[in-house]
This record gives structure tokens, C-alpha cells and sequence, in this order.
């Protein structure tokens, strides 16, 4: 990277940049509006949800919201990376790689186990995720394989994980 970027924890001065730069990135309204509601909700974690600043300006957002894996008998704790955009004046300098390696990282450190990501299938392999179906873990919803990953952050985070991903209601404006 070649600009001088900051990753840090968002802040309220940071909600509107948040919110703009994803209605930017995304060319729509709904992961801004998304990251508004999850924000007012009492499973939202600040540390998880992260900006990339270059000289005060939001260039980039990444959020990790716990969620839960149904299993026929009981369920796992785990998080989902979503969403997450880079201003596109920005992209393909290795803020948006920064931003992941660094929420895996915080999430590790708070002591979560695993994260699920639905997202572009060449993307998110270079940071260790796999298919989620690997563990016998799905989406509530129909996608192809190679679009919904999910990564360990310990040894064994996912064994005896398999079941159906539930995203809180929020998320049904996607
Ligand atoms: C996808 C995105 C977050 C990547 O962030 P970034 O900072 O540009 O990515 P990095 O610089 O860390 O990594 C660049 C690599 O990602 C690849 N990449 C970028 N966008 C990609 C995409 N849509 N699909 C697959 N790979 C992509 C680049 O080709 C490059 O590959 P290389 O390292 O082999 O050359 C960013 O392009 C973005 O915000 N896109 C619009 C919103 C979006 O799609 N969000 C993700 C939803 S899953």
C-alpha cells in the first residue's frame, strides 16, 4: 500500500462517511441502511466494525455481525463478514485485504471461533476461507457453493458446526 491508511474502530464521527461510502461502493442504499439498523441493535460490537481512513476520509468499512448456526440439535456462535466496500477511487491497493486480515484477527482476540462471508468466490480464499459446505454449513437461502465460505479462527472452530446459517432479520433488506 502506498497511501497512508488508518484502521480503527469506527466511531460516531465516522457514521455518515460509513454510510456514504457504502451507498457509493455498492451503487445502492441497502448495506448503508443495513449498518445503520445493525448498529442500533445490542449484538453490535464496535471493535468489529473497522474504517480505513486516508487523512480523516472513510475509504473503506468492514462489519462482522454474530450470527448463529442452526443445528438439528443446539447451534454454534460464529460471525458474519458483511458488508464491506472500499471507495472505489481506493480499491486495488490492498485496504480492502487489510481490513479483513485485521477483523480476523480482532475477532479472534474477543474470543470468536469461526466467520461465514457470502461474497465473490475469488476474493475471499486468499485469507484462508473455504466453502462452507466443507463443515456441512449453508445459507438460509439458495447460492451457488463457490460463493459462500467460511473460515476457523481456532483449531476445530466449525467441527460439529454443521446446519443452516440465520441472519437476524436485518438483514433481510439485502
Ligand atoms: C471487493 C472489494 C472489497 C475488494 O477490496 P480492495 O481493497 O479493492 O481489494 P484488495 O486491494 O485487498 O485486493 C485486490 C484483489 O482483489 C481482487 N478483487 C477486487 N474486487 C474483486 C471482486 N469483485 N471479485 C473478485 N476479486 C476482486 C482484485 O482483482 C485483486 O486481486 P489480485 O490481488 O489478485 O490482483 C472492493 O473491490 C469493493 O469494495 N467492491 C465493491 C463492493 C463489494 O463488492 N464488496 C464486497 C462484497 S462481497
Amino acid at each position: 500500500m502506498n497511501v497512508n491508511v488508518t484502521i480503527t474502530p469506527e466511531t460516531e464521527e465516522d457514521f455518515n462517511g460509513i454510510t456514504r461510502l457504502h451507498n457509493l461502493a455498492f451503487n445502492q442504499t441497502e448495506e448503508g441502511e443495513l449498518v445503520k439498523r445493525l448498529r442500533k441493535t445490542s449484538k453490535f460490537i464496535s471493535e468489529l466494525s473497522l474504517v480505513a481512513k486516508i487523512e480523516e476520509a472513510v475509504v473503506g468499512h468492514i462489519l462482522f455481525y454474530p450470527i448463529r448456526i442452526k443445528k438439528d440439535t443446539g447451534e454454534c456462535n460464529s460471525l458474519a463478514l458483511a458488508p464491506m466496500s472500499i471507495h472505489p477511487g481506493y480499491q486495488k491497493k490492498g485496504i480492502g485485504s487489510s481490513l479483513v486480515k485485521k477483523g480476523l484477527d480482532t475477532a479472534k482476540r474477543l474470543g470468536f471461533h469461526s466467520v461465514i462471508v457470502l461474497g465473490h468466490s475469488t476474493y475471499y480464499p486468499r485469507f484462508g476461507f473455504k466453502p462452507a459446505n466443507r463443515w456441512g454449513i449453508g445459507p438460509p437461502f439458495e447460492v451457488p457453493d463457490d460463493v459462500f465460505f467460511a473460515i476457523e479462527l481456532v483449531k476445530n472452530g466449525l467441527t460439529d458446526c454443521g446446519g443452516t446459517v440465520e441472519y437476524p432479520k436485518e438483514f433481510n433488506m439485502l
